[in-house]
């Protein structure tokens, strides 16, 4: 087994705000192996851009990461490093795409430009040679006329053609783990499968490890070896996509589930969505976060916060409820019309 390029040891993140500390990250604990792909998902607002952010090391200056986080990035503690530091890392590290393609790329750069300033930074890339770089760049992202697009404005382009291009800068320094944050969110369907299917292929031909964030836990199926559930800051639910799948043991996850369209419901009929809203992040409940939203909550759920635990058939699939689904009996309680 590869040793785990990436290590998140009980990383909180935390906001001050005016009505107080907003947990928007609280002791959240992984692994990821080189070459693994990751999907991290969850509701909005549960903290995965957060956690991206801080993984990224790009939070204002209002956050705070307190003490007892360690986030271990081929065995350096990034927590530790100065901001300087910190820069040298990502792009040959740590590469990002994020949510919106329109905000992250600089609308009065060139394209080319953009994809080939970090290889000048970190690599000292002549101007000519970064120029043929992002042109094969662009290439390989399926951007047609790339030696034209290269000296065009991010205006000039499509959303879908955008987001490729901010695929291409993530790429051109090699990172060896990429975080792509719902990097779909923002366009139409029919371009959203491509946009992952190149991902997905540029992750398989480089063997870089990726962590692939979205709210759909459609988009993970097929596309991930691991998953992570999260909810108002916590990772509730984990374990291997097909554990994840086969054997849902958190309503919250469930209820995710449920409200992936799919072909073989009848159609217009209306998508199950999780009722009640998120927990306050300031105040948040004493006991299960999702507890006052659960249709399975006993008095226990209110009180107590429940540990992590392990899945009798697969200890690698963990998951903190005290009253968790039995996936044996699944197929009863869909009959029943069991909705979280
Ligand atoms: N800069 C910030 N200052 C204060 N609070 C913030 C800041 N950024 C995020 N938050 C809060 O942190 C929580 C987590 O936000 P985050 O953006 O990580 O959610 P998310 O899971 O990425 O949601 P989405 O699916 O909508 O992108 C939210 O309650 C949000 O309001
Ligand atoms: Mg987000």
């Amino acid at each position: 087994m590869a040793a785990p390029l990436l290590e998140l040891s009980n990383v909180s993140t935390h906001f001050h705000s005016p009505a107080g500390r907003v947990r928007a990250v609280d002791g959240v604990s992984f692994t990821l192996e080189a070459g693994q792909t990751l999907g991290l998902v969850g509701e909005s607002g549960s903290g995965k851009s957060v956690l991206a952010r801080t993984i990224m090391g790009l939070l204002p200056s209002y956050a705070e990461i307190p003490e007892g986080s360690a986030i271990s990035f081929n065995g350096q503690n990034l927590l530790t490093l100065d901001r300087k530091e910190r820069r040298a890392i990502s792009g040959p590290g740590i590469g990002m795409i994020f949510q919106d393609p329109m905000t992250s790329l600089n609308p009065v750069m060139k394209i080319g430009q953009q994809v080939y300033e970090g290889m000048r930074h970190h690599f000292g890339t002549s101007r000519k040679e970064g120029r043929e770089r992002a042109v094969e760049l662009l290439t390989e992202v399926g951007i047609p006329q790339p030696d034209v697009r290269v000296d065009q404005y991010p205006h000039q382009l499509s959303g879908g053609m955008r987001q490729r291009v901010a695929i291409a800068i993530a790429l051109a320094c090699e990172p060896k783990l990429l975080i792509a944050d719902e990097p779909t969110t923002a366009l139409d369907v029919t371009v959203q499968a491509g946009i992952l299917d190149l991902l997905q292929r540029e992750q398989r031909d480089r063997g870089m490890t990726m962590i692939l964030i979205t709210h759909d836990l459609g988009v993970v199926a097929g596309r991930c070896d691991n998953v992570a559930v999260m909810y108002a800051g916590g990772i509730v639910e984990t374990g291997t996509t097909r554990s994840l799948f086969a054997r849902t043991r958190m309503r919250y996850t469930q209820a995710l589930l449920d409200s992936i369209p799919r072909l073989d419901r009848p159609p217009h009929e209306r998508l199950k969505s999780i009722g009640g809203r998120p927990p306050n992040l300031i105040n948040p409940p004493a006991g299960c976060r999702f507890a006052p939203r659960c249709s399975h909550r006993l008095a226990q759920c209110d009180t107590d916060m429940p540990p992590i635990t392990s899945d009798e058939q697969d200890a690698s699939h963990r998951f903190a409820c005290w009253h968790p689904r039995d996936p044996d009996a699944a197929m009863q309680e869909t009959a029943g019309g069991d909705a979280a």
